[in-house]
């Protein structure tokens, strides 16, 4: 053991290996329309699953034997990432019976987690900028535990962590009515086998499930060394629209420009533009950032920036800007959408037979804006 700051002691500098347990379980009960039928941990930024990012995230950090957490969406989640050798890992299935709480996906992991360190990243989170640099930190540092934070507008929707002057964690509370600060906890955890101890000594939660923010407040209050880091560029799915259309310009702000599909000479890219193998762009003009996906046919159109239209999409007849749009719709003569979320399988079309109203199919949860 050396000293660590304030009187903590850290574990002795050791190397290897340092494992990451990605969450991807749960019930997904806060949902938006489009995590109704799916794991929330696949909704696309820039056309890629958002667990995607996490993955690769985890591999430029250099960890590879990654144990991914799955319940009632595992098939789902199984057929998006395989064994892992795409991302260059090696994935292993962690089922979890009941979404029972972050601390009981640490219980379920924990003969596969040995006593090593691991990295906790909850696979419906997206950093910015990856998490490189802090899982380096850790491996020089060792804390017990280092948590991220990040500010928010509304930290009554996250685990909110109190700091006192000299930056040291003093106190967490999962969701708390009256926040004591505006720093919420990031879903990306970093931690030593102490916190095995720590998770075994919780108990159900108000909301009936075994907190990893209870755990880690175990760790402060037993005097173990718990760090945190502020991190700014962050984003998780809270069910706000606006937030994900500002991840999704912010992925495509850093698009590397590819047109693998058909664009006719009628048509124009201007800017960063992708254009999925397989995809047909005809008589049509396309404003990047923007990606269009394999199969989808974007004709007689106006694609502006910072949208992704997902595969085998039919834009017709239409203006799309700072919008996403999911698998298998179809927008087709209905004018101009902006700052817009289509689901899967959605039919948007204009009419051009009296009565001209609007005729509205929508499912639960839904938001329409018409511009009257
Ligand atoms: O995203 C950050 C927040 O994540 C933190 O600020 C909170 O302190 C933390 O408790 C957690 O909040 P949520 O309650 O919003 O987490 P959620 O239920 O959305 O689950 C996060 C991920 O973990 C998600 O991908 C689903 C997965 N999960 C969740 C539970 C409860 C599991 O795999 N198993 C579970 O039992």
């Amino acid at each position: 053991m050396r000293p660590g700051r304030a009187g903590v002691r850290t574990r002795a500098e050791g190397g290897d290996p340092v494992k990451a347990l990605v969450l991807a379980g749960g019930t997904g009960s806060r949902l938006r329309p489009l995590t109704h039928t799916a794991a929330k941990q696949l909704v696309p930024v820039a056309n890629k699953p958002v667990l995607f990012y996490g993955i690769e995230a985890i591999v430029e950090a250099g960890i590879t034997d990654i144990g991914v957490v799955v319940g009632a969406t595992g098939e789902e989640i199984r057929a998006a990432l395989g064994d892992g050798s795409r991302f260059g890992a090696r994935i292993t299935y962690l089922p979890q019976d009941r979404p029972g709480g972050l601390a009981h996906a640490v219980l379920v992991a924990r003969d596969w987690l040995g006593d090593d360190d691991f990295v906790m990243y909850l696979g419906d989170n997206f950093v910015i900028g990856g998490i490189s640099a802090c899982v380096r930190a850790f491996r020089t540092e060792r804390p017990d535990a280092h948590i991220l934070l990040t500010k928010v507008p509304d930290p009554s929707l996250f685990g909110v962590a109190e700091l006192d002057a000299d930056g040291s964690v003093v106190h967490l509370a999962e969701k708390p009515a009256r926040p004591r600060s505006d720093l919420a906890l990031v879903g990306v955890y970093l931690f030593g086998p102490a916190v095995h101890e720590a998770v075994a000594a919780c108990t159900p939660s108000d909301r009936g499930e075994l907190e990893i923010t209870d755990a880690i407040q175990r760790l402060i209050d037993t005097g173990r060394d718990v760090r945190a880091t502020t991190i700014t560029g962050y984003w998780k799915d809270t069910g706000n629209v606006e937030d994900m259309l500002e991840v999704n310009r912010r992925v495509l702000e850093g698009l590397s420009p590819a047109v693998e599909g058909h664009v006719d000479d009628a048509s124009e890219l201007v800017g960063r533009v992708r254009v999925a193998a397989g995809a047909r762009v005809e008589r049509s003009r396309i404003v990047g950032p923007a990606v269009i996906g394999a199969g989808t046919v974007v004709r007689d159109a106006y694609i502006g920036p910072f949208t992704s239209v997902a595969e085998d999409c039919a834009v017709t007849g239409s203006e799309v800007a700072f919008s996403i749009v999911l698998r298998d719709s179809t927008i087709e003569h209905a004018g101009r959408l902006e700052g817009s979320l289509v689901g899967r399988s959605v039919r948007v079309a204009g009419t051009e037979r009296a009565p001209r109203a609007h005729r509205l199919v929508l499912g639960d949860h839904s938001r329409v804006h018409l511009a009257t």
